[in-house]
C-alpha cells in the first residue's frame, strides 16, 4: 500500500513523463517540418518510449493501491530555432528528470518505502542511459559546426539509432 506522500510524488512523475512525450512528440513534428527526417523519426520513438515510462508507473501506482491521475495536457513549444537547439533542450531536459527521479527516491527513503524505491532503480538507470546517449549526441551535432552536408549525415545516423531502437529499451509497444 502506497503511503500518501509517496502516491502524490509518483503521480507528480507520470505528469513529467507524459509532457516529455508531449515534448519530444513536438520536437519530432518540428523536424519533420524542417527536414530532419531522421530526428523526426527518432523522436517520434523517443515520444512512444516516455509514454511507456509514464504508463509502468501508472500501473505501480495502481497495483500498489494508490490511484494514477491522468494529467492535465501542457502544450510544448512548437519552434525551434536549429536542430542543435532541439538536442540542447533535450540534454538539459533530461538532466532535469534525472534530478526529479532522485528527488523522488528520496522522500521513498524518508517514507522508508524500500519497494518503491526499488521499484525506481529502473528509471535511475534508464536516465543514466538516456543522459549518455543525448550527450553523445551533442557532442556529434557540435563537431559539425553547422556543416549542411554533414549535418544531413548526422540526420542519417539519427534514423539509423531510431531503426535499431534505439531509443526504445523499454518499450512496451
Ligand atoms: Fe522518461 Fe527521457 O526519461
Amino acid at each position: 500500500m502506497l503511503n500518501s506522500k509517496v502516491e502524490k510524488v509518483l503521480n507528480k512523475q507520470i505528469e513529467l513523463e507524459l509532457f516529455s512525450s508531449q515534448l519530444y512528440l513536438a520536437m519530432a513534428s518540428w523536424a519533420e517540418k524542417n527536414g530532419y527526417n531522421g530526428s523526426a523519426n527518432f523522436l517520434y520513438a523517443h515520444s512512444d518510449e516516455e509514454r511507456g515510462h509514464m504508463l509502468k508507473l501508472f500501473h505501480y501506482v495502481n497495483d500498489r493501491n494508490g490511484h494514477a491521475i491522468v494529467p492535465p495536457v501542457e502544450q510544448p513549444k512548437s519552434e525551434y530555432e536549429s536542430i542543435q537547439a532541439v538536442y540542447e533542450e533535450i540534454y538539459e531536459h533530461e538532466k532535469m528528470i534525472s534530478s526529479e527521479i532522485n528527488n523522488l527516491v528520496g522522500v521513498c527513503y524518508e517514507e522508508k518505502d524500500f519497494t518503491t524505491a526499488n521499484f525506481l532503480q529502473w528509471y535511475v538507470q534508464e536516465q543514466i542511459e538516456e543522459e549518455s546517449l543525448f550527450s553523445t549526441v551533442l557532442d556529434k551535432l557540435n563537431l559539425l559546426g553547422g556543416d549542411k552536408a554533414r549535418l544531413y549525415m548526422f540526420d542519417n545516423e539519427m534514423e539509423k539509432l531510431a531503426l535499431a531502437g534505439e531509443t526504445t529499451s523499454e518499450n512496451e509497444q
